[in-house]
């Protein structure tokens, strides 16, 4: 078998919140297996619905989290309160979700150092580039990552990704200098194709065949035909980055407006 497994569900909520239930699982098996889970979670669109099931307690409280490890594939290079930061939406809804004025309430509780952010406030604020961020990053997940593998790259135990409009995963757009590189971690230009147009950081695609467990979560009748190229079209991954989660190992979740051309 060399496919994904595809499971397509009512709506956007019933993906995020199968989704939710699906991080619980895999994280706990990988804990049980060697005491600690490294999860590397998306930015985008998708993410934001799947923290808040993950933060109601009936869910958070399934996960020894202080064993969990979160990482992020790519951000902007923004400061993390910028409204356009991956990590300020992890912040706000999965780690110390608040009301303004109010202390954080709930949340899931992994502690502050397994929390590996891009530094994106250190770089903007010394006058650094996204080569210099990402070069940070690829260090701190040089100390306080998972193991590489045999060819060299971190395996993490559970890689969380949406699917861009343009089949891109990651900070990875399509023919991306990205697929030549060794590095860990890489700066990227702002796209012009695709929003928003700001610079970026991401790992490098290598690390998603990498990865112990990959779960792909895309909604809306606006990836239908992105997603019917990607899991039934030509293979091509430097055309469809997205096509590195087309493999064993891999749970694509959709609803049916996104199904609607498979
Ligand atoms: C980002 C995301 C991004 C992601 C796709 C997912 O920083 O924007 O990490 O690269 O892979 O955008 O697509 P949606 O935003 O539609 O979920």
């Amino acid at each position: 078998m060399t496919e994904p497994t595809v499971v397509t569900l009512a709506d956007p909520d019933a993906c995020s919140l199968a989704a939710a239930e699906r991080i619980i699982e895999i994280l706990d098996v990988a804990i049980d297996d060697h005491d600690e889970a490294h999860w590397v979670t998306t930015g985008g669109s998708t993410p934001a619905a799947i923290y808040h099931h993950l933060a109601q307690t009936s869910l958070r409280d399934e996960l020894d989290w202080r064993k969990v490890h979160l990482w992020w594939t790519d951000d902007r290079f923004v400061p993390p309160d910028h409204p356009l930061s991956n990590a300020k939406i992890a912040d706000e809804i999965l780690l110390s979700p608040h009301r303004p004025g109010e202390a954080a309430t709930g949340g899931v509780p992994i502690p502050l150092d397994q929390v590996h952010q891009f530094e994106t406030n250190v770089a903007i604020g010394e006058g650094h580039d996204p080569d210099w961020c990402a070069h940070r990053y690829a260090e701190d997940l040089q100390a306080d990552g998972p193991d590489p593998n045999d060819d060299g790259w971190p395996v993490f135990d559970l890689i969380l990704l949406g699917v861009g409009s343009d089949g891109h995963i990651l900070s990875v757009f399509p023919n991306s200098p990205a697929f030549d590189r060794r590095e860990w971690a890489l700066g990227v230009a702002a796209p012009t194709h695709v929003e928003p147009h700001v610079a970026r950081v991401t790992l490098n695609p290598a690390i998603v065949p990498a990865a112990a467990e990959l779960l792909v979560v895309s909604h809306g009748d606006g990836k239908a035909a992105i997603l019917r190229d990607i899991l039934r079209g030509e293979r091509n991954v430097r055309a469809l980055p997205a096509q590195l989660a087309r493999r064993p190992g891999a749970t694509w979740i959709v609803d049916r407006e996104a199904a609607r051309l498979l």
